[in-house]
């Protein structure tokens, strides 16, 4: 048992729950030192901080500490179904089937590439629709991403015109703010008492019943026209291995894992990526000094007569060390989501019981002093050499790491170097305010690290 740093603590006294992950790190964390133990409403938890902790856990213990236990606000709705929430042989078929999907539907290759090249131009019709009007860019953004991960889902792209499209994108970014809020940390502490309150955990309930009966149509339409022999994409692949499995024994192919595992993947992928791209180009609004050299990379290196590649990146120095610090710095996932031990397990001279939930505060690996000179600052040279090549960090950890590692890691990647470079390449991006007057402290924290919503003014580049 965990005794000797332990806080009992009620967060809703005197906290901001939607900074919890700075609570812990910054508070409990420099008092009680890399691993301790938090009562979060009646949860006993584990809070793992710092590189070495969370590697030597997450890694070098992989295996005990890959159980899942999620946050209660998602444990509602998904019942322990799909890839996300689940353990055991369930997370185990459900995972490996992902991947391997996934991988042959071209995520990290050449076919998944070509996809996002094609959805980065229909994003910069979007900017270009804009004219001189300064716009908020992260619904256009989302769009973009989550058009990415419908097309190897579902089969299928929208026009961001669609109206369900937008419907469905506007109902998961409300879930996400829901979920980062105050009041979504509160739920996941407190579930029995604020389940029964009015509130925007209402809301998010009645979001994801939407949700799934969009996805629930579009899996029966894909029922309907199911050619065994010729799989357009995830779902399809899904129903195949269904049909194969029907009399096999223990089998976790059927219906409530393919919609859990179909939103997982939804969620997962739009949100943290679309994120990920809004926040950096606000970073790079308030460093203007910044955005140009990396326009000048571009310059350089892919000119303007064709689109950014994923081979262009080895030649980008400065613009991958930029794409990598801005993932440190927007830290978007900064408690990533709870594991558990899997059974009584020996940590650091600690016994943990089974089924213990822990917390590997990613957020505190991607500020960690010993590993990055000023956390606290935008620096791509956290990331560059003293000759100006690509560094990379053992403590670049977004994505977590070990068996429960994101999945989407590779694809996720891609999508940040190509929009990014892309907008990049086209467009001019100016601030719509002074650039004193931008805040890149996120907006709120809890589930992901959100940034203040923004304008840009954008207008079609000539080179630097
Ligand atoms: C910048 C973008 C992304 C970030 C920062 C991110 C981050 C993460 C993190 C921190 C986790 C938790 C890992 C853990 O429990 O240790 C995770 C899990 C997951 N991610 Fe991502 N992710 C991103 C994009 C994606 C994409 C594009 C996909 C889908 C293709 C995806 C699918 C998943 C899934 C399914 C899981 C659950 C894995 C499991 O429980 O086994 N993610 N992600």
């Amino acid at each position: 048992m965990v005794r000797k740093q332990e806080e009992t603590f009620f967060m809703i006294l005197g906290l901001d729950p939607e900074r919890i992950y700075l609570w812990l790190h910054r508070k409990l964390s420099e008092k009680y030192g890399p691993v301790f133990t938090v009562w979060l409403g009646q949860q006993h938890t584990v809070v793992l901080c710092g590189y070495e902790a969370v590697k030597e856990a997450l890694i070098d213990q992989g295996e005990e500490f890959s159980g899942r236990e999620l946050a209660a606000i998602f444990k509602t709705y998904l019942k322990g179904h799909g890839i996300t929430v689940s353990n055991g042989e369930r997370w185990k078929q459900l995972r490996r089937f992902s991947v391997m999907t996934l991988r042959n539907f071209g995520m990290g290759k050449k076919s998944i590439e070509s996809r996002i090249q094609e959805e980065a131009r229909f994003l910069l019709e979007e900017f270009r629709n804009a004219g001189e009007m300064p716009i908020d860019p992260t619904i256009f953004v989302m769009q973009a991403i989550s058009n990415i991960i419908c097309s190897v889902v579902l089969g299928n792209r929208y026009a961001y015109t669609d109206e369900n499209f937008q419907t469905l994108l506007t109902l998961t970014n409300d879930n996400f703010r829901i979920a980062s809020s105050a009041w979504g940390e509160l739920y996941n502490i407190f579930p029995n008492f604020v389940e029964f309150l009015p509130g925007p955990h209402r809301r998010f309930h009645k979001n994801i019943v939407q949700i799934t009966s969009f996805l629930t149509e579009a899996i029966k339409e894909h029922e309907r026209k199911l050619d065994p022999t010729s799989p357009c994409d995830y779902i399809d692949c899904f129903l195949i291995k269904q049909k194969q499995e029907r009399d096999k024994p223990g089998s976790e192919f059927f219906r409530e894992n393919l919609i859990a595992s179909t939103i997982n993947l939804f969620f997962a992928a739009t949100e943290t990526t679309s994120t990920t791209i809004s926040y950096g180009l606000l970073l790079l609004l308030k460093y203007p000094h910044i955005l140009e050299k990396v326009q000048k990379e571009i310059d350089h290196v892919i000119g303007h007569n064709r689109c950014p590649s994923m081979n262009d990146r080895v030649n980008m120095p400065y613009t991958d060390a930029v794409l990598h610090e801005i993932q440190r710095f927007t830290d978007v996932v900064p408690l990533s989501l709870s594991h558990c031990v899997l059974q009584n397990t020996k940590f650091r001279g600690y016994t943990i019981p089974k089924g213990t939930v822990v917390i590997p505060l990613l957020s505190s690996v991607l500020h960690d002093k010993a590993f990055f000179e000023n956390p606290e600052t935008f620096n791509p040279g956290h990331f560059l050499d003293e000759n100006g090549f690509f560094k990379m960090n053992d403590a670049f950890m977004p994505f977590s790491a070990g068996k429960r590692m994101c999945l989407g890691q590779s694809l996720a990647r891609m999508e940040i170097f190509l929009f990014i470079t892309t907008l990049l390449q086209n467009f001019t991006l100016k601030p719509a305010v002074d650039t004193k007057k931008i805040d890149v402290q996120p907006e709120r924290g809890g589930l992901l690290n959100m940034p203040h919503s923004y304008k840009v003014c954008v207008s079609s580049r000539k080179p630097l």
